[in-house]
């Protein structure tokens, strides 16, 4: 008998010493002796990552058709309507200073006196360092502008949304999103462990059937739409929005990082734009980066979620306070953007002036509404790289915007106006474009 039993165990380790050495069936390569696994050398090397192997065969391809890399060029100076790019002043359209507040001689002094004030860092988060008394003027500023309770100003932008949809919601609730929607509030979306789907882009009716068909079954619900699409430069239908989530008891986020500033009549964004009481979104979320010329994102709402966030948000309550001499400017331009409403005006008109100019001559603008960013879809990634190219050559600057960053066919040439451009400018750049695409 116990013969027997030893056999079996004999039998048994066998077995397990074979599969140990063969290591698991989806493992990256077969066990060492000696406990250390051995494992296919790409595993272990960063050039052999999908990621780089991308960037590898991106840039071959420019190569071949002999481009320059059009990514990470190097602005001399302040990047305006114009920029010195290779120590040559050229038209820029791929900055988002749109009320080209950021360069301003008052907003940079700001910068300067809030360094002599208080040091270039906070160095630590505002919760248990304490704060800067510039945080507190900037947040009410930012409550004011929206006529709502409270606001919190976070280090950046996409930590904004990170942070927010990942703290605010979790595995219980429903992320209901814009197909186009940015990719910080994707990021944050999986964070929360929330259950999320996609609707058609602008499309209300298709967030209906999604909220009719699956409200009932989660605890809170989200919908995330921002107010200027960066890609095609078109804005949602706000009021059918609201009524949505209204009927269906959900809350609605707007990311305005490209339409505060730039939509509405005093550049007060979407809410402006359609004249809807500011409670009837409840999470308002924007960039400094963009119209106020600073960098870091906010939250703006009633007191309650801004407080939630002020304590709990990870990316607010375990990283550091915006710098002063952050904070500042952006404060700065948003008074200067309340006392010089004309900068809004001029980029209102200038971008129509382009949105009209450019349909005149047959591009294919999309569904850009003519308001700051304005796409001309070329249809195909080599096209659009070859255009930004040779307008490069011609004294020009504008980004290419190339697949997988949208469809194939709808590759393009993505202009950002400021309240700087000219005319002058514009048709200067898009005979440059028309006769680049008549080129073969
Ligand atoms: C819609 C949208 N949301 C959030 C962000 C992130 O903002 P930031 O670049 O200021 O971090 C961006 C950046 O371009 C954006 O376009």
């Amino acid at each position: 008998m116990s013969q027997h039993r030893d056999q079996i165990k004999a039998q048994l380790l066998a077995r397990t010493r074979q599969r140990s050495r063969q290591g698991p069936s989806n493992a990256p390569g077969p066990a060492a002796e000696g406990g250390a696994s051995r494992v296919a050398e790409r595993f272990t090397r960063f050039d052999s990552h999908p990621g780089y192997q991308q960037i590898a065969m991106m840039r071959e391809g420019a190569r071949r058709l002999g481009l320059t890399d059009p990514f990470f060029k190097v602005h001399e100076g302040t990047a305006g309507a114009t920029s010195r790019i290779d120590g040559c002043e050229r038209l820029n359209f791929a900055s988002y200073n749109y009320l080209g507040l950021s360069g301003d001689a008052r907003v940079n002094r700001a910068a300067c006196d809030a360094v002599a004030s208080y040091g270039t860092s906070v160095s630590a988060s505002r919760v248990v360092s304490g704060e800067r008394p510039i945080h507190g003027e900037l947040e009410r500023a930012l409550a004011e502008a929206y006529a709502v309770e409270d606001a919190v100003v976070f280090v950046s932008g996409h930590a904004t949304n990170v942070s927010t949809l990942g703290y605010l919601m979790g595995p219980k609730d429903l992320i209901l999103h814009d197909e186009y929607i940015h990719n910080s509030s994707l990021v944050g979306a999986q964070l929360s462990g929330a259950k999320r789907m996609s609707f058609a882009h602008n499309d209300p009716e298709a967030l209906e059937v999604l909220l009719t068909r699956h409200r009932h079954q989660f605890e809170r619900v989200l919908v995330v739409i921002e107010g200027l699409y960066s890609m095609d430069g078109d804005v949602p239908d706000l009021p059918r929005f609201i009524d949505a989530k209204n009927r269906h008891q959900a809350w609605l986020m707007v990311d305005e990082a490209h339409s505060f500033g730039v939509l509405g009549e005093r550049g007060l964004g979407l809410r402006e734009h359609y004249d809807v009481p500011p409670g009837d979104v409840d999470i308002w979320m924007g960039t400094l980066s963009k119209a106020l010329a600073g960098c870091g994102g906010y939250i703006a709402g009633c007191r309650e979620l801004v407080e939630t966030l002020r304590y709990l948000a990870p990316g607010f309550l375990y990283s550091v306070g915006l710098p002063a001499q952050v904070a500042a400017p952006s404060l700065a331009a948003l008074e200067l953007m309340h006392q010089e409403p004309e900068r809004v005006q001029k980029l209102h008109d200038i971008s129509r002036y382009f949105l009209e100019q450019a349909k005149a001559l047959g591009f294919d603008t999309g569904s850009s509404i003519g308001a700051a960013v304005v796409p001309v879809i070329v249809g195909s990634s080599p096209l659009a790289a070859r255009l930004s190219h040779d307008l490069f050559q011609r004294g020009i600057n504008v980004q290419p915007i190339l697949h997988p960053a949208v469809p194939e066919k709808s590759a393009r040439l993505r202009f950002f106006l400021s309240c700087e451009h000219t005319r002058e400018q514009i048709d200067q750049t898009l005979d440059a474009l028309a006769t680049a695409m008549a080129t073969p």
